[in-house]
């Protein structure tokens, strides 16, 4: 790294790099998966006291592994240190849910984290700092550190539903008998909660309508309610969340929005495939503007766009409603705790 030529390493803050989806992110970001084979970056990790042990831990092993495209790797536990000069940040730690806990005290407790993260993001972070939130309740926490970082563009604060996305990818690949790569136009709206919406009303499989080929009752049935509640099949299974293809998506994310989803399809005079994000609302689609909602988007020019005009027949319509209308009861939530 460093060499002639070599670009300027890319800063990536991992927050709650000390646990599992931060252990399972770093070894691929530094390995290139995030910019590619030419792009060095220079990792941050920040954690509470309680899991920095973990976080050198990490670090120990990222020496070793001798990446040639890790520039530097630094622990921090205050936010303002670990932001400084972020160009990405990753929001992944957050409270978890704990016996006897409200939805409410759960809300407050993250306020605390993500209110705080983001002013520290507003004050130190890069002028071009992209921000993926991923620990739960991912929206709303989203839009807590977005409403306290008032000089970043708004549009600079996504929720993590790639996921999702990928996951819908990948189930309906597999009911098809189809390769991934030949599944395009899938879209997961609202929430990443089990009120989410994921649609196939424009998705294909090798150029036919994928509820064509699946069957709409098993589409819009089955298939939508397993991938809504996928996070809870995958702790029934493994006994743990997800974590490997948590971070995995979290790297999808970041990566085209950085590189742009579908280049090579623009290329060819097809439009580019769209993926989901969770952007602050445009008012594309009835979303109120200030929520941190799931849409379908593509980046281009480092910039995500929503993909328009898309139809919204009645079925869909109130699936996405419903998710929608669950993320204004969560603002509402924060609102009333003084937290936006
Ligand atoms: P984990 O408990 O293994 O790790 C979380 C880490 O965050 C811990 O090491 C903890 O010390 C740290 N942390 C807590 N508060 C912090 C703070 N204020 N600053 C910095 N670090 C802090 O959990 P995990 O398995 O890595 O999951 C992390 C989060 O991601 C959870 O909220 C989980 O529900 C969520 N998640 C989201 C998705 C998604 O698709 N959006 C998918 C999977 C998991
Ligand atoms: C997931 O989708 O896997 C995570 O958000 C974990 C969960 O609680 O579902």
């Amino acid at each position: 790294v460093g060499g002639a030529g070599s670009p300027a390493p890319i800063t990536v803050t991992i927050s709650g790099a000390g646990g599992q989806i931060g252990y399972a992110a770093m070894f691929r970001i530094a390995s290139g998966a995030m910019f590619g084979p030419d792009q060095p970056v220079a990792l941050r990790l920040l954690e509470i006291p309680q899991g920095v042990k973990g976080a050198e831990g990490a670090a120990l092993e990222l020496t070793d592994c001798a990446f040639p495209l890790l520039a530097s790797v630094d622990i921090a536990t205050a936010p303002e240190r670990g932001f400084d000069g972020a160009n990405v940040a990753l929001l992944v730690g957050s409270r978890p849910r704990t016996a006897g806990m409200e939805r409410a005290d759960l809300l407050a407790a993250n306020g605390a984290i993500f209110g705080p993260q983001g002013r520290a993001i507003n004050d130190h972070a890069a002028e071009d700092v992209r921000v993926l939130v991923v620990g739960n309740p991912a929206n709303t926490n989203a839009l807590i550190a977005q409403r306290n970082a008032p000089d970043v563009p708004a549009d600079r604060f996504t929720a993590l539903t790639r996921l999702d996305h990928n996951r819908a990818v990948g189930l309906l690949a597999e009911r098809a008998g189809a390769a991934v790569a030949d599944i395009s136009g899938v879209t997961i709206w609202g929430n990443h909660s089990t009120t989410q919406y994921p649609d196939l009303s424009h998705a294909t499989v090798a150029g036919r309508p994928a509820l064509d080929v699946v069957g709409a009752e098993w589409g819009r049935g089955a298939y939508a309610d397993r991938v809504a509640k996928r996070g809870a099949e995958i702790i029934e299974v493994r006994g743990g969340s997800s974590v490997a293809s948590a971070a995995n998506a979290a790297i999808d994310h970041v990566r085209d929005w950085v590189l742009g989803t579908g280049n090579a399809a623009a290329t060819s005079g097809a439009p580019a495939p769209w993926t989901s994000v969770s952007l602050p609302s445009t008012g594309a689609y009835g979303i109120p503007e200030d929520l941190i909602a799931s849409v379908p988007a593509r980046s281009i020019n480092g910039q995500w766009q929503v993909v328009e005009g898309l139809s919204v027949d009645e079925f869909s319509r109130a699936r996405i409603d419903a998710s929608v209308a669950e993320l204004a009861a969560e603002r509402d939530q924060v609102a009333a705790l003084g937290l936006i």
